[in-house]
């Protein structure tokens, strides 16, 4: 396989890499290096990843006792196991020196890079995202944070990684469902910056762990992501910027808060939110109608949703809309495109033409 070289996040002083080819060679040695530094490493994993994949922790140099094991699943970002995670640490009179890696998907990913933002006010944080939604989305960019019984990630703070360890190989142990859904996090970027990057995803035979496509695909996706988050960090941009990321995103929300935590993949709701997207960036009079067909060609093409599974009430979704931490000025503030491959954000929204939207995709 050809090599892949790895990739920095442009962000001055806090500059970071990610690494591609032969990326836990570099973990071992990163590891080796801060052990001969006299400094201290923890790891934060969940315990089915830990168990799919048994060996890389300790091949990249790591002890069991160095290893917290939480649970699967999106309840461990939560303030009864950040607070573990601090113990954990604590307990075993970690110090400022202390290096903590996130070994996991999204949830391991997000919870760790809070520990680390808040333990002692702040240690070394390295990620080994193990899911194709981490390694595309949540393990660049520094969006760190766990969820409260009111919302989701209502908690949380800007903390980059110091260095990224991007294996595909792992991705073979990962449920096929959870493949499809980092794919629309994959989609989404040919849709909102990379109009060619979205016809080689239309030409490629559907991917898989095994694709010889894939590490470079992944490849391409951290690098665009870097680059909107080197423009704007802390998603602060009046227009566009960081918040273009969030295509889709509006109405994936809504639908996994009305539904139900659980009951759709965060991936397969944005599945449905690009169809949103698209269907509202051609009522906008920006994108042509063929673009619609050709989006959710796309989007079916990894068997991902681009309708509700089940009825959901449209006023439910709209009060959820409401709530989103996008909105500015109390106005609903939308992703849509001005082109294909090319997002803007959108405030001048009709409440009654969202409503339509949603009416569309099953809701009542
Ligand atoms: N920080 C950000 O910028 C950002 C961006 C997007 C999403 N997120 C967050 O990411 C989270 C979702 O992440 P996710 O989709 O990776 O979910 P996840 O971390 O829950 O992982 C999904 C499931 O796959 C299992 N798993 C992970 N890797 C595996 C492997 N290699 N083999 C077998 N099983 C494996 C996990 O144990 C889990 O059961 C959400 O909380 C979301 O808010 C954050």
């Amino acid at each position: 396989m050809s090599t892949i070289a790895p990739l920095t996040v442009e962000l001055a002083e806090r500059a970071y890499s990610i690494h591609f080819s032969d990326s836990l060679s570099a973990l071992k040695n990163d590891v080796a290096a801060l052990r001969e530094a006299g400094r201290s490493v923890r790891v934060l994993s969940d315990a089915k990843v830990l168990a799919a994949q048994p060996d890389v922790l300790a091949q990249a140099g790591f002890e069991d006792s160095e290893i917290l094991s939480l649970p699967a699943g999106e309840k461990t970002k939560s303030v009864e196991f950040f607070s573990q995670a601090l113990s954990f640490l604590a307990f075993q009179s970690a110090n400022r020196d202390c290096a903590l890696f996130a070994f996991g998907g999204g949830v391991i990913g997000d919870l760790a890079g809070y520990v680390a933002a808040s333990y002692l006010r702040g240690i070394d944080f390295y990620q080994i995202p193990t899911t194709l939604l981490s390694m595309v989305d949540s393990s660049v960019g520094g969006k760190t944070g766990i969820n409260l019984p009111e919302g989701k990630n209502l908690v949380g703070a800007f903390w980059q990684p110091k260095a990224v360890y991007l294996e595909t190989r792992l991705l073979e142990t990962l449920p096929p469902r959870e493949f499809a859904a980092g794919m629309a996090e994959v989609i989404k970027y040919g849709m909102l910056f990379d109009l060619d990057f979205f016809k080689e995803l239309e030409q490629v035979k559907p991917l898989s762990a095994s694709s010889p496509q894939l590490a470079a695909i992944v490849r391409r996706c951290c690098a665009i992501k870097s680059e909107i988050v080197a423009d704007d960090e802390k998603e602060t941009a009046a227009t566009g910027g960081r918040a273009l990321l969030n295509l889709g995103h509006t109405f994936a929300h809504a639908i996994e808060n009305v539904a139900g935590y659980g009951q759709y993949l965060h991936g397969e709701a944005v599945a449905i939110g690009l169809n949103l997207a698209t269907q509202l960036s051609v009522e906008l009079g920006q994108i042509d109608a063929s673009d619609i067909a050709r989006a959710n060609a796309l989007i079916e093409k990894y068997a991902l949703p681009t309708s509700l599974k089940a009825a959901l009430p449209i006023s439910d979704l709209m009060a959820a809309m409401q709530r989103d931490k996008k909105n500015r000025n109390g106005r609903l503030r939308f992703i849509s495109m001005q082109n294909l491959g090319h997002a803007v954000t959108t405030d001048e929204i009709d409440v009654a033409q969202v409503e339509a939207l949603w009416k569309k995709v099953g809701a009542i």
